[in-house]
């Protein structure tokens, strides 16, 4: 039995302070430093099984949502936009076989099998999650004695921050062995936070980050600037706030941070614009729904994409949904519409009657004020997650590959 499997689970992550920028396109070094919290695997995951076959054929059959490709040498720079990008895979394995325990790592035939618990369409995207799966399939499988961050960041570069649990954050650095993710503090240390996803557009996205980022680098005079506020000051203020638990500050940095991505990509030439009319709705009223208190309540972030990243602390969350049902889904039921945990202990909690009357006095002053036409087609769906523990390495009976080493 000379056949190696290794199947993993891992997350999607929000980025807090964002990635934008690489200083080496190839090894995807970035301009700056970045911090991240990784979601719950139960909501929202990706699931890779690595299959090596020991044979001479060293063919590499690659399955993604179902659609199996052979893919070679040859098929390098075709399609770069595909969803594992073939480049980035081989540049992967070309590390791994050169620093592996394996005896003969070329001795194999590869089978990677790939898939989301969320559909492509929802508007989130899974390359983070993917490619931090296909990094530990990788190590585990080979025995890679390097990094394993290192490695999924040759895949994509917010892929690194997917390798972990909690708040991650991916140092800049000028060699690759050293631009690598870790833990900053882990899931366990805010356990009151929560992340909303609105999804408002499910299409994908017309400029891909990869192409996007580069066009900044190239032609943004505004971008050097926000590389040195993130690497000076951001880094070390979202890491003191977090370890503090400092919400009114932390909810402010994230907005500012999210705010001062999009300026530099309006600041692209040609300019990449992101935000849509209903981002910049829901911008706005997030922004109201902060005035009613002294102290910051939810924040907004968004990436390369419409859709939008909301952090809410439990004190605060049934207010948040209480607006946004009112508002903009015709008060209709939210479990329709929302995605959560698999045992769901969150909808069943979550009580708008604790909502104290005078409070609801003033939500509903906001309701009226937003709801002079009709929104109920602004958010298609939305997503909850608590902040999640990291990869999941999967046992056999989860495999996506059969015995004939078929897709399942
Ligand atoms: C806006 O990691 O998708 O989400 O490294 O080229 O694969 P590549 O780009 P990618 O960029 C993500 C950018 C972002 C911000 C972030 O996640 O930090």
């Amino acid at each position: 039995m000379n056949n190696i499997s290794a199947t993993y689970e891992c997350a999607p992550n929000i980025a807090l302070i964002k990635y934008w920028g690489k200083s080496d396109d190839e090894l995807i070094i970035p301009l700056n430093g970045s911090i991240s919290i990784t979601l719950d695997t139960s909501v929202l995951s990706s699931r890779t099984t690595i299959l090596l076959i020991k044979s001479n054929s060293h063919k590499i059959y690659v399955t993604l949502n179902s659609a199996t490709q052979e893919i070679d040498d040859g098929d390098l720079n075709k399609s770069p936009d595909d969803l594992i990008n073939k480049k980035r895979l081989f540049i992967m394995l070309d590390k791994v076989r050169q620093n592996c325990i394996l005896q003969d790592p070329f001795e194999y035939e590869i089978r990677i099998c790939s898939s989301n618990n969320f559909p492509t369409a929802c508007g989130m995207a899974s390359s983070a999650s993917g490619f931090a799966c296909l990094a530990y399939c990788l190590s585990k499988a080979f025995g890679y004695k390097g990094d394993v961050s290192e490695l999924a960041r040759l895949g994509s570069g917010s892929a690194c921050r997917s390798c972990f649990g909690g708040f991650v954050k991916w140092n800049t650095a000028t060699d690759s062995a050293f631009s690598l993710s870790r833990v900053l503090f882990p899931a366990e240390h805010w356990p009151q936070m929560n992340i909303v996803a609105l999804i408002l557009e499910d299409g994908k996205k017309a400029v891909s980050s990869t192409h996007g980022m580069k066009d900044t680098v190239l032609t943004s005079q505004l971008l050097p600037q926000r590389v040195k506020i993130v690497e000076e000051k951001r880094l070390k203020m979202m890491q003191q706030f977090i370890g503090d638990k400092n919400f009114d500050q932390f909810a402010k940095l994230v907005m500012q941070d999210s705010n001062s991505f999009h300026a530099v990509c309006l600041d692209t030439y040609p300019p990449l614009f992101y935000l849509n009319d209903k981002s910049k709705e829901i911008i706005q009223f997030i922004n109201e729904f902060n005035k009613i208190d002294p102290e910051l309540k939810v924040a907004y972030s968004f990436d390369a994409g419409p859709n939008c990243f909301l952090f809410v602390l439990d004190h605060h969350i049934a207010e948040l949904l209480f607006l946004i049902k009112n508002i903009y889904l015709n008060n209709s039921d939210l479990g329709e519409k929302i995605v959560t945990s698999a045992d769901g202990n969150f909808l069943k909690s979550l009580n708008f009657d604790d909502i104290q009357e005078s409070r609801k006095v003033l939500l509903m002053n906001l309701v009226r004020k937003f709801t002079s036409e009709n929104k109920s087609t602004i958010i298609k769906y939305l997503i909850h997650s608590k902040i999640g523990s990291g990869p999941v390495h999967c046992n056999e009976n989860k495999s996506l590959l059969d015995l004939n080493a078929l897709p399942k």
